[in-house]
């Protein structure tokens, strides 16, 4: 009788504390679902694309990217067109595979340690060059600088279209 007196006067407490942590995570599970739907928002195809909200393909990011920092001088009637996919995977994983990634790397990945001749290119502010080269970089998926990639490291090099 002793005993169960006391693990009443205990439950109490017990069960309020539980009902405040359901409440607790809960409200973060609302919050970050929250998060999710914005994410979902600057997607261009939410409903079909929803497993996979994360990928980045050539359609729904590099393209822009490509658009709004390389055309000017890279367009369709230059010496080095980079304005679709097939022109610009010649550069990636085509018959100048490595191209792309050795004149973009910021120097990381180089054996010089000097950004690549069309690094400075990728934007206005180093903010906003290093945010375009993290997009391109998770694109391409093997960020390959070398000169003459072999079989294998260009099977490794993803890009996808869509
Ligand atoms: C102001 C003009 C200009 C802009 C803007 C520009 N490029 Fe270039 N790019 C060139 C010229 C000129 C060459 C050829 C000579 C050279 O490699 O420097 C070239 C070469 C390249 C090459 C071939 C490099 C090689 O080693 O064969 C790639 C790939 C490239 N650019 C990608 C890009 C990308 C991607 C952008 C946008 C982020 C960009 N370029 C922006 C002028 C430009």
């Amino acid at each position: 009788m002793k005993k169960a007196g006391n693990w009443s006067l205990v439950k109490l407490p017990l069960l309020m504390i539980f009902s405040l942590l359901l409440i607790i995570s809960a409200c973060s599970k609302t919050e970050s679902s929250g998060d999710d739907a914005n994410r979902n928002h600057e997607g261009q195809d939410t409903e079909t694309i929803e497993e996979d909200s994360e990928a980045i393909t050539y359609e729904a990011d590099v393209k822009e990217i490509i658009a709004n920092n390389c055309l000017t001088c890279h367009g369709d009637a230059s010496p080095l067109p980079l304005h679709d996919y097939e022109s610009l995977m010649v550069f990636v994983n085509g018959d100048s595979a490595g191209a792309f990634m050795r004149s973009l790397d910021n120097g990381e990945n180089r054996e010089d340690g000097e950004p690549g001749n069309m690094y400075e290119y990728l934007g206005e502010s180093d903010e906003e060059r290093e945010a375009n080269l993290a997009v391109l970089k998770e694109w391409v998926g093997n960020w390959t600088v070398e000169d003459k990639p072999s079989e294998e490291e260009l099977k490794s090099i993803k890009a996808p279209e869509n």
